[in-house]
């Protein structure tokens, strides 16, 4: 069979391209251990505000400006809707649903998973810059999704 040369051009470009997309994939989750956020943790769901540390949310100090943050989202609010955070501090979340999936996206952050009940889900960032940072549902979860909301307030 014959291919035309720029055609042949175009295909080990293409093919290249792969291999080097691959290959920044591999690189940054095995060597840079950039990873999405996960969870192997489970919870009943039917259970969340009775199971510790659910039963009381909102943010816990481990001291030297790390935290723990406790969430549990539910249609259609977060607990705690609002949260204060000192500058700097390194704040691990903790979510779980009690009903649907949801999402937890704090806007201007990296943080960003999926709140699926059964499971609990972290990720971590360091607050650097004060400010009202918005926490939102990003997973459409019934009829009140869009008001799904809550503020974390870093001063
Ligand atoms: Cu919760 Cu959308």
């Amino acid at each position: 069979m014959h291919i035309h040369r720029y055609e042949r051009w175009w295909m080990i470009f293409g093919v290249t391209m792969l291999v080097v997309f691959m290959a920044t994939i591999f690189v940054a989750a095995f060597a840079d251990n950039i990873n999405p956020p996960t969870g192997s943790q489970t919870i009943d769901p039917t259970k969340v505000y009775s199971t510790p540390p659910f039963d009381h949310p909102g943010l816990h100090r481990l001291g030297d400006g790390r935290y723990e943050a406790y969430y549990v989202a539910s249609v259609f609010m977060f607990t705690p809707a609002k949260l204060q955070i000192p500058v700097g501090a390194n704040v691990t979340f903790y979510v779980t649903s009690s009903d649907v999936v949801h999402g937890f996206e704090i806007a201007k952050t990296d943080v960003n998973a999926m709140v699926i009940p059964g499971w609990v889900n972290s990720a971590s960032h360091t607050f650097r810059t004060p400010g009202t940072y918005l926490l939102i549902c990003n997973e459409y979860c019934g009829i009140g999704h869009q008001t799904m909301y809550g503020t974390i307030e870093v001063k």
